[in-house]
């Protein structure tokens, strides 16, 4: 099976075998079959964290389930759940349509309801965690459902229990989510507040959020329709405080936000940036002209050719700064 529609950095590879997932009956049968379930497992959303650098010698389980519901309410809360299958900014919408603030800054990013717990997707001041009620998994090991709330999913930046002890083992099938009753604007980070004050926009609803965050990502960030890539290629690497400090007394522009007492976070399109690389092209691979954490295929690339030119940036980078860049897609 052709995997290259279903991955937006638009490179070619194939899958071994392939499944569609409509929801718990499908992989209930799945663990009937041992052929399958000794092959190696890749559970695919929108395709939008992956790496295809060589053939897929195993199964895709690729979720398809579909449904969005308010669920309930409390003093404090809406409660919304969606399909793993959704695509997520669909999901976005459909919440605002409904009344409903919360995920507003979340709005554009690629992807599947499924896959936003895995890698507590994040952007403009909020991650998923902070909205995040509860999810129902499938143990592929057991064959029962799991229900995890937000502290068994040990959410972390970019990273979750589905990234460690879950990891191949548990399909999660639908998300929960706890929506603020008494919303209030998370409008601090410095490109959306500048874009609200663009637009003229002095007290933002939901809906004024989300569209400032969508005319940033647009302006930032490649459309994976048109120019395949996986978004931000690496994390924000956390560093000790001391390394921050000799970097800040040599580069007096270094971008950094502290995380505790001892680390901060560097943003990683700076160093690459500072490194040279933004806007630079090797082979059919290339570092977007207009944010350089992006890696993008310019036409044809292999995934072999895109992780050459992560390794010469990771190298560079490492050299120039000491610091070591961690690649956020998954690697096949
Ligand atoms: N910067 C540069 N040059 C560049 C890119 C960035 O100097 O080429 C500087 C910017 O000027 C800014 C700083 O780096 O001062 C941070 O840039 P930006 O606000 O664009 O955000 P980011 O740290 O690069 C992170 C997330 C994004 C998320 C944005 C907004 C990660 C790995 N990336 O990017 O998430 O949208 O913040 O919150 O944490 C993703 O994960 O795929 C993703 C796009």
């Amino acid at each position: 099976v052709s995997l290259a529609g279903l991955n937006t950095f638009g490179l070619q590879a194939q899958a071994y075998a392939y499944l569609p997932v409509q929801g718990a009956d499908t992989l209930h049968a799945l663990r009937q079959d041992a052929a399958l379930m000794a092959l190696p497992r890749l559970v695919l959303g929108g395709g939008s964290n992956l790496l295809l650098t060589q053939d897929f010698p195993g199964l895709v389980l690729h979720m398809q389930g579909r449904g969005m519901t308010i669920t309930g309410e409390d003093e404090d809360f809406i409660y919304v759940c969606a399909a793993a299958g959704e695509n997520w900014h669909g999901f976005v919408q459909w919440t605002l349509a409904q009344g409903l603030g919360g995920l507003e800054n979340l709005s554009l990013i690629p992807g599947s309801v499924g896959a936003a717990p895995i890698q507590n997707i994040g952007a403009y001041g909020i991650e998923v965690k902070d909205r995040f009620h509860s999810l129902r998994a499938f143990d592929l090991a057991t064959g029962e459902i799991l229900t995890l709330d937000r502290d068994a999913c040990r959410f972390g930046y970019r990273d979750s229990v589905f990234k460690h002890a879950l990891r191949d083992r548990a399909v999660v099938l639908e998300v929960s989510f706890a929506l603020p009753k008494r919303w209030q604007a998370n409008a601090n980070y410095a490109d959306v507040a500048q874009a609200l004050q663009e637009r003229g926009v002095t007290e933002p609803g939901p809906g004024d959020i989300a569209e400032a965050v969508i005319a940033i990502r647009t302006r930032k960030l490649p459309d994976p329709a048109q120019i395949g890539n996986a978004g931000s290629f690496f994390k924000n690497p956390i560093v000790p405080a001391r390394l921050r400090d000799t970097l800040l007394a040599q580069y007096a522009d270094l971008v950094s936000y502290r995380v505790d007492e001892g680390h901060y976070k560097l943003a990683a399109g700076w160093l690459i940036d500072r490194s040279g690389w933004k806007g630079k092209t090797v082979g059919r691979a290339g570092v977007y002209e207009k944010q350089a954490l992006v890696l993008v295929n310019r036409g044809g690339a292999t995934g072999a050719e895109v992780a050459r030119l992560a390794k010469a940036i990771q190298e560079d980078v490492k050299e120039k700064f000491g610091v070591q860049l961690e690649p956020e897609p998954v690697f096949i």
